[in-house]
């Protein structure tokens, strides 16, 4: 089976969990896409849900899908939200960030009653670190922002090249926020949680990428079939 017949899988069985009237948060990235393509089906066979998509490209997605669209600032919270990930930890900590939209997906997985997260088996990982964490930041005073950060690194024990995320073009991608991307190349994380929280205030930094205590249960799509981890 294909990597991407494996994606589609995780999403149809996160699926699922979807209730008429329920309010989702739509993930971005290639896994999140399946499963609003899936979801889209639902919706033209009478499921009645509305979604809040996570990036510019998963409006166009959903709306392509014909997925009723709302905001965030019509809701009070969402009931679930189902994300990609790029790791996935046995404690179901997450790196996410790798398509740039890290900073409005953490946005609504906080706002959701529930995140389910849909990956292929290679994204579970015994600790995270191997995929570069996405940090997004202010273009504005870059370099005083990578000293901060390079500063918090050494206290978290990690160290890594810090490097600004290009576009093919050479120039700089730009987040859907009109912000700009370190890409942390660190190999591992001893306390991803530790880590977090020193990046958080750090001026500068406008959100970074460890999803820590957000998601509930991961669909992780195999060779063997579909497995399920709660926490
Ligand atoms: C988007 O910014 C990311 O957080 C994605 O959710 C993550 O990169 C997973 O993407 P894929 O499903 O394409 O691997």
């Amino acid at each position: 089976m294909t990597m991407d017949a494996l994606k589609r899988q995780a999403a149809a069985r996160a699926l699922e969990y979807v209730e008429d009237g329920m309010r989702l948060g739509l993930g971005t990235g290639s896994t999140a896409r399946h499963f609003v393509e899936l979801l889209g089906e639902r919706v033209r066979d009478g499921l009645k849900v509305v979604g809040v998509p996570t990036s510019e490209a998963t409006r166009a997605d959903a709306e392509r899908c014909g997925v009723p669209l709302t905001t965030l600032d019509d809701l009070d919270r969402l009931d679930l939200t189902v994300d990609g990930a790029d790791e996935i930890d046995p404690d179901l900590n997450l790196t996410k960030g790798g398509g740039g939209a890290l900073l409005r997906e953490k946005i609504v997985a906080a706002a959701s009653d529930r995140m389910i997260v849909i990956a292929d088996e290679t994204k579970w990982v015994a600790g995270l670190g191997r995929f570069p964490l996405p940090i997004e930041v202010i273009p504005f005073g870059l370099a005083a922002t990578r000293r901060a950060i390079t500063e918090v690194f050494a206290k978290a024990g990690v160290s890594g090249e810090l490097a600004v995320r290009k576009q093919p073009d050479g120039h700089a991608f730009v987040t859907d926020g009109g912000h700009w991307i370190f890409d942390a190349h660190l190999g591992q994380i001893p306390d991803a949680s530790y880590l977090a929280g020193l990046l958080n205030p750090i001026p500068g930094v406008v959100e970074h990428g460890l999803f820590i205590g957000l998601a509930r249960v991961a669909m992780l799509a195999g060779a063997e079939g579909i497995r399920i981890v709660e926490r």
